[in-house]
């Protein structure tokens, strides 16, 4: 492995499954020492084992527990120097507007979106102090473009994530730090093979839409963070970095 993250801090919210797990395995094959964060002590600390990384127990929705999280970092390792900002939901509840009811609205837009505000919050000063740093904020393909299977908080969580994300990237370019969303397209994490295995025709539904023919895998999200993570991205910020087999360049798809 390249190792293009050697004895850098990087931090992983949702770090116990899916990508967020993927993204800690590569990071430590970069040379990184992993802070894996989430809300699920086993699968936090499963994680963090298997790299030799250090596990934090964080709601990345409570204020205090996100400040802590940061000051404690720093405090024990010297530096934070990559934080990706992944821990999401999308619950059954989130559906059309017609449906989802004002908690289902505001508990998605609270772990999606005022996690990310809070996490770059507490994060930014420390990077500041050193003159660098590299934020990644996990928005979605959902944030570029409409659909008609709506979960209207998560679309417009994400749509949150995504102009949050460019803005902060352009006031602090100038002090060292970059600050990129990634917008994954529907990847094949075991809760969605689940629910496709249930229902074929559901994914059927999605799959027509991808050029590629496929939904992606944890790792090639992963292998994009990484970039957006060391120096090999250092000229860019305030981007879009879209990681979807092409959906959202698609106006028809290969038969
Ligand atoms: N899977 C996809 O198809 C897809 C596509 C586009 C974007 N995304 C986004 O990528 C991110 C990761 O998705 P995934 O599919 O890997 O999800 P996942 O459900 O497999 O993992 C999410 C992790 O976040 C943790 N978490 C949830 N709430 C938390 C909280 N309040 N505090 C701390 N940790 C918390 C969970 O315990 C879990 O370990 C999410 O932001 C999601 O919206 C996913």
């Amino acid at each position: 492995m390249q190792g293009r993250l050697t004895d850098r801090v990087a931090v992983v919210t949702g770090a116990g499954s899916g990508i967020g797990l993927a993204t800690v395995r590569r990071f430590a094959a970069e040379g990184a020492r992993v802070v894996c964060v989430d809300i699920d002590a086993e699968a936090g600390e499963r994680a963090a084992a298997e790299v030799a990384g250090e596990f934090v127990a964080c709601d990345v929705a409570d204020e205090t527990s996100v400040r802590d999280l940061f000051d404690g970092v720093v405090e024990r390792h010297g530096r934070v120097d990559v934080s990706f900002h992944n821990a999401g939901i999308s619950p059954p509840e989130d559906d059309s507007i017609l449906e989802t009811g004002l908690d289902a609205w505001e508990r998605v837009l609270r772990v999606n979106t005022t996690s990310v505000y809070l996490c770059c919050k507490h994060v930014i000063g420390h990077m500041r102090r050193q003159g660098k740093g590299s934020i990644i904020n996990t928005a979605s393909f959902v944030a570029l473009m409409g659909a008609a299977t709506s979960q209207i908080a998560y679309t417009a969580s994400k749509g949150g994530v995504l102009a949050m994300t460019r803005e902060l990237g352009v006031q602090f370019a100038r002090e060292g730090i970059r600050v990129n969303a990634l917008c994954p397209g529907p990847v094949a994490t075991p809760l969605l093979l689940e629910l496709f295995a249930a229902d074929p025709e559901r994914a059927a539904r999605r799959l027509v839409h991808v050029p590629m023919g496929r939904f992606g895998r944890p790792e090639e999200i992963a292998a994009a963070v990484a970039f957006l993570a060391s120096d090999d991205s250092s000229f860019m910020t305030a981007a879009q970095f879209v990681v979807d087999g092409g959906i959202t360049g698609a106006y028809v798809t290969p038969l």
